[in-house]
């Protein structure tokens, strides 16, 4: 089922794009007898997500706001459950060279860039959304052209980017698209943080997790990628087998206090460059998160090379739905994408886009239940 609700207004006009003006948000409800998921064309946004525990109990395990006008302009730069693009994570120096020309992004931290750009990136805009019934669906579609003042996001080719939700049993699908009529830069992802034992319960060190990478990149001191990639095993990013986020979060090491616990992007095995000629690609394993106590639980999989864990450092005194102020570590973020700085690192997965070569992405959430560990 596909229900459209009000979402309310939010402040300011979105400044360009397909939704240039206005300032009326939507929800579009999918649910079928496993989940409920309320999406927003603002942002072409996950807003929240009731999945069942062991005993058949929902929760909405994903943070964020009651309403629109929280989620516009994101005054705390949380980027709760958005689609971020055209460039989501960091750039280095802030430019990117396409084809021996050099673009250059806002420089919004330090010299570096992040997300692209906190009021103007695609997280920020109001998408067009179609609804299919029969398929428990709804598409988002936004188009960004170069020559209109400001609406290239400063990066090459009119591009039509689409994310599409759809409901199959205990699986949310998203399905990433974009075309361009120039070579681009196209790094897209969605910044869901979740908390399995529901949005407003706290600290989520004693979920477990397990990511199914042997290496990680290592950031410098401005939290960019050195370029190294490094084997997990033996430090605390050895997540191979599940284990609970908080378990080395504390540890003395550098990499976490650069990154103020997690904050970084592991190399899923197994990826394999889509040319973008033939059908789809298959999304592979990625993550696995549960929470004992309740027996919720997700996997994560994806066709993208990184997945980025953010363990929700800096989100501490966050209103959120509900009222409920969150804390620091109070959700974890797994964000599919292609690596940070690619741009700086010819040795990375290209994201470089071209008429021939189309963005296409698929990322799944697959929610499963176990048995519940009281007092896990
Ligand atoms: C980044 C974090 C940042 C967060 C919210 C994540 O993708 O890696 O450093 O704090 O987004 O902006």
């Amino acid at each position: 089922m596909v229900e459209k609700r009000s979402f309310g207004s939010f402040g300011p006009e979105v400044p360009l794009g397909t939704g240039r003006g206005q300032r009326a948000a939507h929800l579009y409800i999918l649910s079928n007898d496993a989940l409920t998921v309320r999406l927003s064309d603002l942002g072409a946004a996950i807003v929240g997500i009731d999945a069942p525990d062991g005993t058949g109990e929902l929760a909405d395990v994903v943070l964020g706001f009651d309403e629109a006008a929280a989620y516009y302009p994101d005054s705390q730069g949380t980027y709760f459950g958005a689609t971020v693009g055209p460039s989501a994570n960091r750039v280095e120096g802030a430019t990117v060279a396409i084809e021996g020309a050099t673009y250059r992004l806002p420089a919004n931290e330090g010299a570096n860039n992040l997300h692209t750009d906190a009021v103007r990136g695609l997280h920020a805009q109001l998408w067009h959304a179609e609804a299919d019934e029969a398929r428990d669906r709804v598409t988002f579609t936004l188009e960004l052209a170069p020559g209109e003042p400001g609406s290239d996001l400063e990066l090459p080719g009119r591009r039509a980017f689409s994310v599409t939700y759809e409901l199959d049993g205990h699986c949310l699908r998203m399905t990433y698209e974009a075309a361009t009529d120039a070579p681009t830069f196209i790094n897209l992802t969605n910044h869901s943080y979740f908390n399995l034992a529901g949005q407003a319960s706290g600290s989520v060190a004693a979920q477990e997790l397990a990511v199914f990478a042997e290496r990680f990149l290592p950031i410098d001191g401005a939290s960019i990628p050195t370029g190294e990639l490094r084997p997990v095993a033996g430090t605390p990013f050895d997540f191979r087998a599940p284990k609970a986020i908080g378990r080395d979060i504390e540890a003395a090491d550098e990499q976490l206090e650069r990154g103020h616990g997690y904050d970084h992007c592991f190399c899923i095995d197994g990826y394999e460059p889509d040319d973008g000629t033939g059908g789809l690609p298959e999304p592979r394993l990625a993550a696995r998160a549960l929470d004992p106590a309740s027996g919720r639980g997700m996997e994560l999989w994806t066709t993208l090379p990184g997945l980025q864990l953010y363990t929700g450092n800096f989100i501490g005194g966050v209103a959120g739905k509900g009222g409920h102020v969150y804390e620091d570590r109070g959700g974890f973020a797994l964000e599919p994408e292609f690596y940070p700085a690619s741009p700086s690192h010819p040795a990375f997965p290209s994201a470089i886009f071209r008429p021939g070569r189309p963005y296409r992405a698929v990322t799944e959430y697959r929610f499963f239940t176990a048995e519940p560990v009281p007092g896990a």
